[in-house]
């Protein structure tokens, strides 16, 4: 079986193309990219978009991913001497746009790079080398003359905490990269076929934004202040020109109806510590998962304390991050801001990354179990450099947290059924499935009962994955996974087993028999039959996901046994 993943040739190719007065955009096409993230199956490949705006003085917007070193320079330096480049600005600092930023500088020690603080900070570890900088803030202007005079816009986690916007006074261009984007790769710039991109865009928008939608939000309300956008050059896919009022909009509405959930949690981080960044974000996925806002917080510019003050007391729950070191003075009384507005029945987590001279992170969490905080996972601590089971382990916390503050509206839906529906409801049944699945070195397991074929050619089933399940991660579009099939009268120990509360992280196959499948993916070894299956395509079905998926091959082990049946009584419970 040949997996997307497993494809020999993969196509790299550049264009360039005169996007508007002395603009050319140069986009890397990555045809074949199958994979973005832990969590973001691709159909379409993807692009990497660069831009070089020729003022009296010359800027460069981002770079491209490393794997098109040798296609992009060769391109560059077809249309720029590097060394003639006074800017590069980098929009934010995700590998796959700033992959070459080291190289360019190494060709040309001149250039001062602009971004915002954080990015900068992160990019000294990248670079390992002096150089030249220029840090902006929302607001500020870089005149590079001829006109093109641009204006940043902080947009921070669209989708990476140092996100920067660039708009260019001259052409009314916005350098957005990740937002507004999508995973989409062809020969057109730009976007005048938008039947064909429109599914792509909102792809995106779910996995990358979505989370976010509040930051999209307050991006969009600065945007708004700009004198009128007639492009946004974006960093993934085709850039947006014919659609701009369209698929802005778009990003408004769906930003308001995910803004909407009435609870809300609150991140409050560091984000110049380390890796707390990507920590946060985790924690935040998992949250977004059951259906609660997200609104989050840079301790260290956390300025105005009334507004902290406010924004604690209306938060169902807290996370708090990398407790800044006690020379962080204004981080400091951010802390203490939020320590003295929480109060009962809130939850809270609490996360650390190596700092060394953080505040201790047990002593802060006792002080808000003191006040009648829920702790709603136990302390993440990171002593390296962040594993994916790390990350795994940050959005299952996160998604315990999220789970215990909507406990309420949880248990009311499940009442709220008439008693005769309910009951015809209750006589759809169903047999009793393990599904197993392993991304990376991520694996994961749950108990399903609402499993069913769904086609003969291809072979292919459906299951409904509820949206804040652990395991949902490691079914996306592409993912391989196995499901296993328990047996009549022999499946108690598994079952129990598998339902068991886990802790965040925790190895669900901790004592139970397994073997592994092709791709590692762990089959139970006291399954009655089990499939090896990829997930094709996935429908929101409301709280839960419809994953229906291939199967590629599978065993039974016991040809006389029959599959375990689940009947229940009633049609609010699984
Ligand atoms: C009989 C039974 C059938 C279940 N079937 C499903 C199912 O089809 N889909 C689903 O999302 N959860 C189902 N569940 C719930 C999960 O198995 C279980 O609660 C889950 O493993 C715990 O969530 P977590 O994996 O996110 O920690 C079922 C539970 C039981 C008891």
């Amino acid at each position: 079986m040949v997996s997307l993943t497993e494809k020999t040739e993969k196509r790299l190719t550049i264009r360039t193309e005169e996007i508007s007065q002395d603009t050319t955009a140069i986009r890397s096409l990555d045809w074949d990219r199958d994979r973005f993230d832990i969590e973001f199956g691709l159909q379409n490949g993807t692009t990497y978009n660069s831009f070089l705006i020729r003022g009296e003085q010359i800027a460069l917007v981002d770079t491209s991913h490393e794997k098109f070193r040798q296609l992009y320079f060769d391109t560059l330096t077809g249309l720029i001497n590097p060394q003639d480049i006074n800017y590069l600005i980098v929009s934010h600092t995700e590998p796959d746009h700033s992959g070459l930023v080291k190289d360019l500088l190494q060709m040309a020690p001149e250039i001062t790079v602009v971004a915002s603080k954080v990015a900068i900070q992160f990019l000294e570890d990248l670079v390992h080398q002096p150089f030249k900088r220029q840090i902006v803030k929302n607001g500020d202007r870089l005149d590079l003359g001829k006109g093109h005079e641009i204006e940043f816009v902080i947009a921070p986690n669209l989708h990476w905490p140092d996100t920067i916007f660039s708009f260019d006074h001259q052409t009314q261009t916005l350098f957005t990269c990740d937002a507004f984007g999508m995973h989409y790769c062809s020969e057109a710039t730009f976007d005048e076929d938008l039947k064909t991109i429109e599914a792509d865009f909102k792809y995106y928008y779910e996995c990358l934004m979505g989370p976010n939608s509040r930051s999209v939000l307050s991006a969009m309300k600065r945007m708004g202040e700009l004198p009128g956008i007639k492009m946004i050059a974006t960093g993934h896919g085709p850039l947006l020109y014919h659609n701009v009022e369209e698929l802005t909009a778009r990003y408004r509405k769906w930003s308001q109806n995910q803004a909407k959930p009435e609870t809300t949690v609150g991140v409050f981080y560091v984000s110049e510590y380390g890796y707390s960044d990507r920590l946060a974000q985790s924690i935040i996925n998992g949250i977004s998962k059951t259906d609660v806002a997200v609104e989050v917080i840079d301790l260290g510019s956390a300025t105005d304390l009334q507004e902290l003050r406010e924004l604690v007391g209306r938060c169902s729950g807290i996370v708090i991050g990398a407790p800044p070191s006690a020379g962080d003075t204004i981080a400091q009384a951010a802390l203490s801001t939020v320590l003295g507005s929480a109060k009962e029945k809130q939850a809270i987590g609490i996360f650390e990354t190596a700092g060394g001279n953080d505040e201790p992170t047990y002593p802060l969490l006792n002080k808000f179990r003191a006040l009648g905080l829920h702790i709603a996972f136990p302390v993440i601590q990171l002593s390296e450099t962040p594993s994916e089971n790390i990350y795994k382990q940050c959005e299952e916390a996160g998604t315990d947290l999220g789970q215990w503050v909507t406990r309420d509206r949880s248990i009311k839906a499940m009442k709220s059924l008439g008693a005769d529906l309910d009951k015809a409801l209750g006589r759809l049944s169903g047999g009793l499935y393990i599904i197993t699945a392993k991304k990376g070195d991520v694996s994961s397991a749950m108990l399903a009962s609402w499993v069913a074929q769904a086609s003969f050619k291809p072979l292919g089933f459906s299951i409904a994955v509820a949206k804040d399940r652990a395991i949902e991660s490691l079914m996306q579009v592409g993912d391989r996974f196995v499901l296993n099939v328990l047996e009549e009268g022999n499946y108690q120990t598994l079952m129990r087993h598998f339902l068991k509360r886990f802790a965040p992280g925790a190895d669900r196959f901790a004592g139970v028999r397994t073997q592994p499948a092709e791709d590692g993916t762990p089959i139970l070894a006291d399954a009655l039959a089990y499939m090896e299956c990829e997930v094709v395509s996935r429908m929101d079905c409301g709280d839960h996901w419809a994953v229906y998926s291939t199967v590629n091959g599978g065993r039974v082990s016991k040809p006389e046994s029959l599959t375990a049946v689940h009947h229940r009584k009633v049609g609010n419970h699984y």
